[in-house]
């Protein structure tokens, strides 16, 4: 459980920042200011990272999709990591966390840039973290193209025995998703990829656990991963059968 308490209005203290909760999605969208970051994330997320953070000690932690900052902060606080580095597709950059990291060594964030860019994610973990990756938090754009290239490049980067976060997955099962008129409705759901990832731990040593939460799934890569070439979606074995996506 998360202990720090939370006000009615959202805002609590964690490690001497302030966050501020916003669950709504009403616009104008908030921005972070003298009031807190905006966390993008409600107390059952708060919960699952509190218990996350009982037995990990990531000592780097990237972030994918950083919104006003507020998951950037809360994760670092929370978890302590040496390193911190995040992407971010917006390119405005969020003053209050460019703020946040020239003042907190070791941390970077990178704006306009997206969590499928190939170079970029390789070019933090190899020069940011000098080649070693602990933790990934994927809370950018919830598609399963982009999410399934940023997990194909950095899964292998992975430390073995490292976690891999995948959040807000059952988007497409929720009821208000479900009209043909919605902006999404033409994408592949992003469960798709949760059954690709459970075809690729039951056709490979790469992964020990998935553990499916209703917020998120913590992929942990096994700690005896035997050294990956290639392209990881060239290992699931089907049967030779296809898979129809949902
Ligand atoms: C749910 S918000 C992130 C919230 C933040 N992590 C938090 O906890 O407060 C998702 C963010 O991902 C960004 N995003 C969308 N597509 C992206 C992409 N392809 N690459 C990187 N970021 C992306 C959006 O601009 C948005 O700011």
């Amino acid at each position: 459980m998360f202990a720090q308490t939370i006000a009615e209005n959202g805002i609590f203290e964690l490690g001497g920042e302030r966050l501020r909760v916003e669950s709504s999605s009403v616009l104008p969208r908030p921005v972070s200011d003298a009031t807190g970051f905006v966390l993008l994330k409600s107390k059952p997320y708060l919960d699952i990272y509190a218990s996350i953070a009982a037995g990990e000690k990531p000592k780097t932690l990237l972030e994918l999709g950083v919104f006003q900052g507020g998951g950037y902060v809360f994760l670092d606080k929370l978890l302590n990591p040496e390193k911190m580095s995040a992407v971010e597709l917006a390119a405005k950059p969020v003053e209050p966390l460019v703020d946040y990291v020239k003042r907190t060594p070791g941390r970077s964030v990178h704006f306009g840039t997206s969590q499928s860019d190939e170079a970029a994610l390789n070019r933090i973990v190899d020069e940011e973290f000098g080649g070693r990756l602990d933790m990934v938090v994927d809370d950018a754009s919830h598609m399963y193209e982009h999410t399934k290239k940023s997990f194909e490049i950095l899964f292998p980067k992975l430390r073995p025995g490292g976690l891999y976060i995948l959040e807000d997955w059952a988007w497409a099962h929720h009821p208000n998703y479900q009209s043909p008129d919605h902006a999404w409705h033409k994408h592949t759901s992003f469960s798709q990829l949760l059954f690709e990832l459970t075809a690729l731990m039951g056709s490979t040593a790469l992964m020990t656990e998935m553990k499916i939460l209703k917020p998120l799934v913590a992929i942990r890569k096994n700690p005896n991963c035997p050294p990956i070439t290639g392209n990881i979606w060239d290992m699931v074995r089907l049967r030779g059968r296809e898979m129809a996506p949902v």
